[in-house]
């Protein structure tokens, strides 16, 4: 990685970014915009200030392999892209069940930087993260699932590695028996405080960089959803 990460993830750094990032984070907004207008069929999950703080963290952390579990339509997958492009360097692995994301992402994003696997990344194992200096997990949001890759994934990224899960706080508490109570389960045992601007769980961050952005003449609508249910962590 080109800048060792030693700052916490939380709201400071965060609207730090959007002003150090703020020309490159307004273009990508309109690329994103753009792609959405034209591939209608796309079904984007990521809310704007989820997608945009998963943005600015690529920026600053410069990473060589980001590895996406859960690609969809390749709303994610993009957003990632465009990141990697504006760095000028970073490779993205993406692994899906489906492979919507291939017909979705522009060739010209994906350029060299894009992989996409299609399979149960359970199959593939730990493997899957080989090499990752940030991973980015929106896949299969039960239990079961998030068990493996706190047992498998996580323990082997690292130290300092920066993750995202998405889908956790929805509300202002996870849901019971969920992916989300999993992951938060982990993260209490090992001393990890995780950074959300989730408008349920943290609507003081939420005002907070929807202010940032406001300021910052970014805050017309990529998407309408504003609830931005993932966390961020480092492991
Ligand atoms: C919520 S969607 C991803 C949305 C996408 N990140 C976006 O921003 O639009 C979840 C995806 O995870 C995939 N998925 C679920 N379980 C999986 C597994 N075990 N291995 C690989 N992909 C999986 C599903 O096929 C689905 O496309």
């Amino acid at each position: 990685m080109g800048t060792t990460m030693i700052e916490p993830i939380d709201t400071e750094l965060v609207a730090r970014l959007y002003a150090a990032h703020r020309g490159g984070l307004d273009e990508a907004r309109r690329a994103q915009r753009a792609l959405l207008t034209r591939n209608s069929s796309m079904r984007a999950q990521l809310d704007d200030v989820e997608a945009e703080i998963t943005y600015l963290l690529l920026r600053h952390v410069r990473p060589e392999v980001v590895v996406e579990l859960g690609a969809l339509d390749g709303w994610s997958t993009s957003w990632i892209l465009r990141a990697l492009q504006d760095n000028g360097s970073g490779k993205l692995r993406s692994y899906d069940l489906v492979d919507g994301a291939l017909r979705q992402v522009p060739d010209e994003l994906a350029g060299e930087r894009w992989s996409f696997t299609r399979g149960d990344v359970r199959d593939i194992g730990p493997d899957v993260i080989a090499g990752a200096d940030y991973l980015f997990i929106d896949a299969d949001h039960g239990a079961r699932f998030a068990r493996w890759y706190t047992a498998q994934l996580l323990p082997a990224l690292r130290s300092g590695t920066p993750v995202s899960v998405h889908d956790v706080f929805h509300q202002r508490w996870a849901r019971p028996f969920g992916e989300g109570r999993v992951v938060l389960r982990w993260l209490v045992g090992r001393g990890i405080e995780p950074f959300t601007a989730s408008r349920a769980r943290a609507p003081r961050v939420y005002a907070q960089l929807s202010a940032v952005k406001s300021h910052t003449g970014l805050d017309d609508p990529v998407r309408s959803g504003r609830r931005n249910p993932m966390i961020f962590f480092r492991s």
